[in-house]
């Protein structure tokens, strides 16, 4: 795991960025598995900027997000389909047919979603880049306290504490589903590449776990530690309880100086090579 901590959640989106925008530099036909929740929506924005710049296309890419809802229709404002269309696909180029949600339409079985959408990634050549998020509880995806690290696409049963979390972007008397389709923990590393996203004090604690805890199902994301190019990205908040943090910032120094003296760009960066 590498551990690169910036000031600001700003700092963080400008970062997760420029890994995207390297990847699609030399792989225009990228697959990104992408994430919802507030973390993202900053590395978005700058997405949709760079888009606007004219820096960046999504012509060719074709993305795969974590999770979807069961129980909304995909028009519904709280479905993640529109949060993503809301947030990033409706302002860029990509091509809406290759953006994938492990969505459940009405009628359909939830329990046959998992399967077909692992063989889509697979078709897609697997993802290239994972953004990801993490919930207070140390999920990823949906993946809650006690999901399997070997799990595949599935249903899951939000916990309470997560059901509570989520509450807030729903309006009272709103329905807010209880379960959801998430790409399990072996489809996430999978991922050629991770990036995991946090910022802000209250994801500090579960940010100390993933880090520094030990690899157990009760805290999903620590499954992360055994994926070969996984890059934490934190703000100085989300860091803030980290026992090694000095350590942390000692190496990104050092490893800014190598980059400085042999080269920084993607094509020199390892966590960039197949
Ligand atoms: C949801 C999503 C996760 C996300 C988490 C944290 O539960 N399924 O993918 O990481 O929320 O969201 P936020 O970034 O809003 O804290």
């Amino acid at each position: 795991m590498e551990v690169f901590i910036f000031k600001d959640s700003q700092q963080v989106a400008e970062y997760a960025a420029d890994m995207i925008c390297n990847l699609l530099d030399f792989k225009s036909r990228a697959v990104l598995g992408l994430a919802t929740g507030t973390t993202p929506i900053a590395t978005y924005e700058v997405l949709i900027n760079r888009f606007r710049a004219g820096q960046i296309s999504f012509k060719r890419v074709t993305s795969f997000n974590l999770d979807e809802y069961i129980g909304l229709q995909s028009s519904s404002p709280h479905s993640y389909r529109s949060f993503m269309n809301k947030h990033l696909f409706d302002t860029i180029d990509i091509d809406p047919a290759r953006t994938y949600l492990p969505e459940c339409s009405p009628g359909q079985d939830p329990r046959s979603v998992g399967p077909d959408y692992e063989q889509r990634i697979v078709a897609a050549g697997g993802i290239d880049l994972q953004l990801l998020g993490i919930g207070g509880n140390g999920h990823i995806g949906f993946n809650e306290p006690g999901s399997s690290l070997g799990s595949r696409t599935r249903v899951k049963v939000l916990t309470q504490r997560t059901f509570e979390d989520n509450s807030r972007l729903f309006n009272e008397g709103d329905f807010q589903p209880h379960m959801a389709v998430t790409m399990g923990i072996a489809t996430i590393l999978d991922a050629r590449r991770i990036l995991l996203l946090a910022t802000g004090e209250h994801k500090a604690a579960a940010i100390k776990d993933t880090v520094e805890g030990a690899i157990s199902a009760m805290h999903p994301a620590t499954v992360l530690q055994q994926h070969q190019r996984v890059r934490v990205i934190l703000d100085e908040a989300a860091a803030s309880q980290l026992e090694h943090l000095d350590y942390y910032q000692w190496v990104q120094l050092q490893n800014d100086s190598i980059a400085a003296k042999h080269g920084g760009s993607a094509d020199e960066d390892p966590w960039f090579h197949n």
